[in-house]
């Protein structure tokens, strides 16, 4: 593929370079308000198989695909339920991901050969731009290989990717910091298969109860439910507190290893914003062994939690 570019996206040529190699069916990341995405024309089968092959993704974990505003939803999904019309009006564009019946124009690799379509419509600037340039839905799983951390930095995805990709629209730091919330409204109850910055208390405010947790079995129903996602290589080791981590962490430095405590700012968006920051430099260091301390087990912290605790399954 020869050398990729890096573009910082105040380039004007920038965004309609990266259009372009969408629709000729070629790779591009850029960035969201949660992680930055590796971008494929979600309608182009070839383009999502050589995205499953440049993450090294299982092609049995569904991806989800970006839109630019709600009205292109028409063009992925059979139906748009009343709920999932709230919910858009509530929380489009931003960090929610929904599930609906899929629509015959999508590709079977898109949604690992299953009836529904996860959609999301991404609320970063650069984002936005890309997606009405390209005028495609665009399939989008985070820009690393997979099981490795989520990116939430151009150089984060170029450390990852190298040149397995086409192209990297840089957009500086992702504000969010951590993967959107999946609700799957196919069903009679919504159900969030991923926690994530739109909360639960945030959900049922507008479509009233919602059930949680991945729904009876089939390994493809939610695989980034699955355990060992999102993992640094350095091993990490939970605690409930400062004095649990330390305990931890002088039992660790007697055993020889070399050991960095992770704690969180006291409110979620901020822990949010720089969670796989912190990990990736973390992980970069010299450090045998990370204890992180989890914080409180809340819906607010939900997000947090599931990130951390899976970090710590690997
Ligand atoms: O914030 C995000 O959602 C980021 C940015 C780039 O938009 N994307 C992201 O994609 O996190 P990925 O591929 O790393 O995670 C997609 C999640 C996985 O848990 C996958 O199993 C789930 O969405 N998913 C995708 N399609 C699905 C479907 N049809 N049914 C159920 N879950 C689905
Ligand atoms: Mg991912």
């Amino acid at each position: 593929m020869g050398v990729r570019p890096v573009v910082r996206t105040a380039d004007p040529d920038a965004l309609a370079r990266a259009a372009d190699l969408l629709r000729a069916g070629r790779l591009v990341a850029f960035p969201t308000e949660t992680v930055y995405g590796l971008g494929a024309n979600a309608l182009d089968a070839a383009a999502v198989d050589r995205l499953y092959v440049a993450k090294g993704r299982p092609v049995v974990n569904p991806v989800i695909v970006h839109v630019a505003d709600a009205a292109a939803v028409s063009g992925v999904a059979a139906s748009w339920p009343a709920c999932a019309e709230k919910l858009a009006r509530s929380f489009w564009p931003g960090p929610l991901t929904l599930v609906l019946p899929k629509s015959e124009a999508v590709p079977a690799t898109v949604t690992a050969g299953g009836p529904t379509v996860a959609v999301r419509c991404p609320a970063h600037p650069v984002a936005r731009a890309l997606l009405r340039e390209a005028g495609v839905p665009v399939a989008a799983p985070s820009a690393n290989r997979s099981g490795q951390l989520s990116p939430t930095t151009a150089a984060h995805v170029v450390a990852s990717l190298g040149d397995r990709v086409d192209f990297v629209l840089d957009g500086g730091p992702c504000p969010v910091g951590i993967e959107s919330t999946v609700l799957d409204v196919t069903g009679e109850r919504p159900r969030i298969l991923r926690p994530g910055p739109i909360t639960r208390p945030m959900i049922e405010a507008v479509v009233g109860p919602v059930d949680e947790g991945p729904q009876g079995v089939g390994p493809a129903r939610s695989p980034g439910l699955l355990t060992k996602h999102y993992a640094p290589r350095t091993a990490v080791e939970l605690a409930d507190d400062r004095i649990e981590a330390d305990t931890i962490r002088r039992a660790l430095e007697t055993a020889g290893f070399r050991v960095a405590v992770v704690t969180q700012p006291d409110r979620p968006d901020a822990a949010a914003a720089e969670l796989y920051g912190v990990l990736h430099e973390l992980d970069s260091g010299n450090y045998d062994r990370l204890v992180v301390v989890l914080p409180p087990d809340t819906a607010e912290w939900a997000a947090v939690r599931d990130r951390l605790v899976r970090a710590a399954a690997g």
